[in-house]
């Protein structure tokens, strides 16, 4: 089997994975975090070194306050939690997104996280927070027209590569396979520039149930599909 070399996952469902069992969305969010957990072991298993997961968009911040406080608190405990992770996954972990649109208390916990994380390279996961694409590419423009400003670079040495580069995804290959669970078929903002050529993948089970087994379904469908860039196949 043909194991991508990065994937991306959507993670939706929570919500009505836990109205299905009669539970609070908060519930559901909470077992899908702790499936979070999981799925960087399985990925770390199978061979994949780059995994990114779409956990809290830039339209996220809509939901009720109730479900949005939930949400901070559940990130709270993720982010001290994944130091652990970290080292037991000699995984380095990276935040992209806006960051400083939360409390200082978490900023802190991100810069703590992607500092003791630095130096791993079994698996390098992303965890996009606050994130929305076409948010981070008018951040990154902003940053290339001041360079610009400044006389750091020039409008004729802008290529794709300098885009790319100032992006939050900056360094991070492209993402080859994305998952997309519960049913939803639409990228909703989420690694626009990146996912050119990525391969899409959706499925009607919710990210709370989303397991190693669906994992490897999911794969097997990549190695299905003839992939070819620009319409020349990679032999
Ligand atoms: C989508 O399900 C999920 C979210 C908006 C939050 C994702 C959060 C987690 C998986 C847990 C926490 C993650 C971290 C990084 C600690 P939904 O609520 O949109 O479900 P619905 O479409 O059924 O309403």
């Amino acid at each position: 089997m043909n194991v991508p070399n990065h994937i991306a996952i959507i993670l939706d469902g929570n919500g009505r994975w836990a109205k299905a069992k009669g539970m609070p969305r908060s519930y559901g969010h909470v077992k899908g975090c702790a499936n979070l957990e999981t799925i960087c072991d399985d990925m770390k298993e199978l061979g994949v070194k780059y995994l990114t997961v779409y956990a809290f968009s830039t339209e996220n911040w809509k939901r009720s306050r109730e479900e949005v406080e939930g949400l901070m608190k559940l990130f709270r405990n993720y982010l001290k939690k994944c130091i652990k992770i970290s080292e037991k996954n000699k995984m380095r972990v990276k935040i992209i997104g806006d960051v400083t649109g939360f409390d200082g208390d978490i900023q802190r916990k991100i810069a703590e996280l992607e500092e003791f994380s630095k130096d791993y390279t079994e698996l390098h996961f992303q965890i996009a927070l606050n994130y929305g694409s076409r948010d981070e590419i008018v951040r990154g423009m902003r940053r290339m027209a001041d360079d610009i400003s400044k006389g750091r670079i020039s409008p004729a040495d802008i290529g794709e590569g300098t885009i790319g580069n100032y992006l939050d995804t900056a360094g991070i290959p492209d993402p080859d396979f994305m998952i997309r669970t519960s049913g939803e078929q639409r990228l909703s903002n989420f690694l626009l520039w990146q996912m050119a050529y990525t391969e899409f993948y959706f499925t009607d089970v919710a990210w709370p149930d989303f397991n190693k087994a669906e994992l490897i379904r999911a794969i097997e469908k990549y190695n299905e599909r003839d992939r070819r860039y620009g319409g020349v196949k990679e032999e």
